[in-house]
């Protein structure tokens, strides 16, 4: 299958009357990814947000970008990937030829506990988008499917060794196994119909935003609330971190230059085990909002700074040893690179969160106190 001139895609990017279809634009990812395409590049059309609203989608997220540019080139719809005719009526009324698909069931640990809504979000919602898109393009090749999915595809590595393009998959969790399944069919789509899809596979992402039940979210307001850090098992899993601007970036490039058929592997070339990531955090934390001055945490017995509340913690089933990505095919066919290091990535998410205790407080409500006891009640140090 002959994949589309780049040209194309760029022509459809420039063009004033675009519109992108953004799902999953209300968590993590999606609503940075939106952000940085409306305020940070040349980009001039509009951008729809298609999200369910999940416990993970928070519009409180996209508050300013909705206050300066709703209704002109920002537009919500909320609706279900699930549901074949909510996703076929917006496509069809915004005339969408660029699809980007953040929508997602993401936590592992959610996972574990209840794996049907991965099934259905992640394998089912691809398959309905996929159809939807299928239908209403028609053959078109002046269109574009961008799947944005996760390194977890790959498996888990040992001491050595990153993941290529052409590892194969070995999911080995119920969310990756989903996301496995929706990266096989989407790339189904492109070989069997000539859907013009491009595919994304990311490794961890730090930033703003972040839904406080991934590890540094987690751990940044446990402690300033002076609750436990918990750290799964030895602590020694290593993940590779990569600023969620980065990978923004990085699929807005896919857009422009990326081949039809084609998957890039996007990562932070940034190894950390987790502990190193925990004390990280204690440290910068230390110096925005030293512990000794947090009547949080300087009245707990025991505690007299932040590192003093890590606590190891039984381990999560199946929990991969190691992730690494090689991403040299991003930078030497599109140019793509990292701008972000680590530290200072990190110290400026410290920094939002703690201006930001409105936005946390917004997304906590609900059930996130009955998820963080049942994932974390039982898991005895
Ligand atoms: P997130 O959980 O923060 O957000 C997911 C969004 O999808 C939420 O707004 C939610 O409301 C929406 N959603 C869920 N089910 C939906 C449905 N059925 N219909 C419509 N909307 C629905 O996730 P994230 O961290 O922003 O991840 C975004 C994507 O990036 C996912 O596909 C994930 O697999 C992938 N990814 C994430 C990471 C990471 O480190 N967070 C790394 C690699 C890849
Ligand atoms: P997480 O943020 O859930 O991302 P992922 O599972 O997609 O990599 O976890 C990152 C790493 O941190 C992972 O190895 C699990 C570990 N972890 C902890 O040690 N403690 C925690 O409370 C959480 C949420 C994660």
């Amino acid at each position: 299958m002959s994949s589309e001139p780049a040209g194309g895609m760029r022509q459809t990017l420039a063009s004033e009357r675009t519109t992108i279809l953004v799902t999953g634009g209300a968590g993590f990812i999606g609503s940075n990814f939106i952000r940085y395409i409306l305020t940070a590049t040349e980009y001039r059309g509009s951008i729809v947000n298609f999200d369910k609203l999940t416990y993970a989608g928070n519009l409180a997220s996209l508050e300013d970008i909705d206050r300066t540019l709703g209704r002109e080139r920002y537009f919500f719809e909320r609706g279900d990937i699930c549901d074949p005719r909510r996703v076929e009526d917006v496509i069809g009324k915004y005339s969408v030829p660029i699809i980007v698909h953040f929508a997602a069931e993401s936590h592992v640990d959610r996972s574990i506990h209840g794996p049907a809504d991965f099934i259905e979000t992640n394998i089912n919602g691809t398959f309905r988008l996929l159809e939807a898109a299928r239908s209403a393009w028609q053959g078109r090749q002046d269109v574009r499917f961008h799947h944005v999915s996760t390194d977890e595809v790959y498996g888990s590595l040992g001491e050595t060794g990153a993941f290529l393009e052409t590892t194969p998959y070995d999911p080995r969790s119920p969310y990756s196994a989903t996301k496995a399944a929706s990266d096989h069919l989407v790339r189904a789509y492109f070989h069997t119909y000539g859907l013009p899809v491009t595919l994304s596979n990311c490794s961890n992402n730090y930033g703003p935003y972040q839904f406080p039940e991934k590890l540094i979210p987690l751990v940044v307001l446990n402690a300033l609330e002076g609750k436990a850090l918990p750290v799964y098992g030895d602590g020694m899993n290593v993940r590779d971190w990569l600023h969620v601007d980065d990978h923004g970036e990085a699929v807005w490039q896919i857009l422009h230059k990326g081949a039809a058929g084609e998957t890039y592997n996007i990562g932070g070339e940034c190894e950390k085990r987790n502990i190193e990531v925990v004390r990280d955090i204690c440290a910068i934390l230390e110096e925005l909002a030293p512990a000794a001055e947090n009547p949080c945490v300087k009245d707990r017995a025991g505690v007299s700074r932040y590192e003093d509340l890590i606590t190891f913690v039984g381990d999560r089933p199946g929990h991969d040893r190691r992730y690494a990505i090689n991403c040299d095919k991003i930078k030497r066919e599109l140019g793509w690179r990292q701008r972000y290091d680590f530290s200072g990535g990190l110290r400026a998410t410290i920094s939002w969160y703690l201006r930001n205790a409105a936005w946390v407080e917004s997304v906590r409500s609900g059930d996130y106190q009955k998820w963080i006891d049942r994932n974390y009640a039982g898991r005895n140090s």
